[in-house]
């Protein structure tokens, strides 16, 4: 753990506007927040459980950066089979691939040849986001997909007026049909990045449980806190999901423990098995969900999507 990066967390953690609090046994105190809808109580779960702070802090509609500089951590595969989750559970969820690689689009069975625009127009070119917003085979699925133009974008965005905005002000136009918004990231802090956390809400951080877990994550809380300070007020770590875990490594013990003492109740209790279905899926265009539905990625996706939505009364039918 870089020596730093505790009080980097402090800063990024302890956001002025949050309307929970948590006591010093980490637990999230029941009735701390007005969420909408929610009614008293909204702490708990059904098990009488702590809720997920981020579900607690946050009422619906959600946008939630995927975000970690780190490559090849799960941030699309996060995005996508929680994303998939999330719309099996009935919320209305849109995905926005915001990665040059395009592997969100192609993962939802999207083929970036057959498109007219993507979200390079919406950024670069004002083309209206709802123009190129594509349903997926999942009901309550919908992607802005990303082609290789946006590979360009980092560089064309320079000179653009109000560059790091441009998604934000898109996103606004949408936001309210839509129960949660998740902006799959590139690996890399650049603008397109930025551009993510000044239109998000939250920020999720997957972490793979391998070593060097936690390698560049003062750089992106940094950076976090830059947007925050300058762009987003509202911008929250709120979620750090642990993903590749293999329960049969010590290795992957020592991360989650070292991940949780650090982040404290942000870390979801579900974690993400390390599955060859889960890398299987993305090849035949579709979440694990519907590729192997009773698989073990399938499942903990699932449960992840529970305790990341904390079961809030969706919005949007
Ligand atoms: N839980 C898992 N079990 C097994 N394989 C996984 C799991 N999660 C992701 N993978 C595989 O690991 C690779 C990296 O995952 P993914 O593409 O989701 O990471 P990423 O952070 O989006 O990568 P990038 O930084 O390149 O965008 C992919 O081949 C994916 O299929
Ligand atoms: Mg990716």
């Amino acid at each position: 753990m870089p020596p730093d990066l505790d009080d980097i967390l402090e800063a990024t953690l302890r956001s002025p506007g949050t309307a929970a609090s948590t006591s010093p046994s980490g637990v999230v105190e029941a009735g701390a927040s007005e969420h909408a809808g929610s009614g008293s109580g909204f702490g708990l779960d059904e098990q009488g459980r702590p809720r997920h702070p981020g579900a607690v802090d946050h009422p619906l509609p959600r946008c939630l950066a995927v975000a970690n500089q780190k490559g090849g951590v799960g941030k699309t595969t996060t995005t996508v089979n929680l994303g998939a989750s999330l719309a099996e559970l009935g919320y209305r969820v849109l995905v926005i691939d915001l990665d040059p690689q395009g592997n969100a689009t192609t993962g939802l069975g999207i083929n970036g040849r057959n498109l007219d625009a993507s979200v390079y127009d919406v950024i670069l070119h004002d083309v209206p986001i709802e123009d190129v917003i594509e349903p997926t085979t999942l009901r309550n699925l919908f992607v802005v997909p990303a082609t290789i133009d946006l590979a360009g974008a980092e560089i064309e965005l320079v000179p653009v007026f109000s560059r790091e905005l441009r998604l934000r002000r898109a996103l606004e136009t949408v936001e309210a049909d839509f129960d949660f918004l998740l902006i799959d990231c590139p690996p890399s802090l650049g603008l397109l990045t930025v551009n993510a956390l000044a239109a998000a809400g939250e920020v999720l951080v997957p972490i793979q449980c391998e070593y060097y877990a936690l390698e560049g994550l003062s750089q992106l809380l940094r950076n976090v806190n830059l947007v925050k300070s300058n762009l987003n007020n509202k911008l929250e770590v709120s979620t750090i999901v642990l993903t590749m875990y293999d329960a049969r490594t010590k290795l992957a013990e020592q991360v989650a423990e070292e991940v949780r003492e650090h982040f404290g109740t942000r870390v979801c209790r579900n974690v993400v098995p390390r599955t060859v279905r889960l890398s299987e899926a993305p090849s035949f265009g579709q979440p694990v969900t519907t590729f192997d539905s009773s698989s073990r990625g399938a499942i903990a996706y699932r449960e992840l999507a529970k305790e990341v939505s904390g079961g809030a009364p969706q919005r949007v039918r």
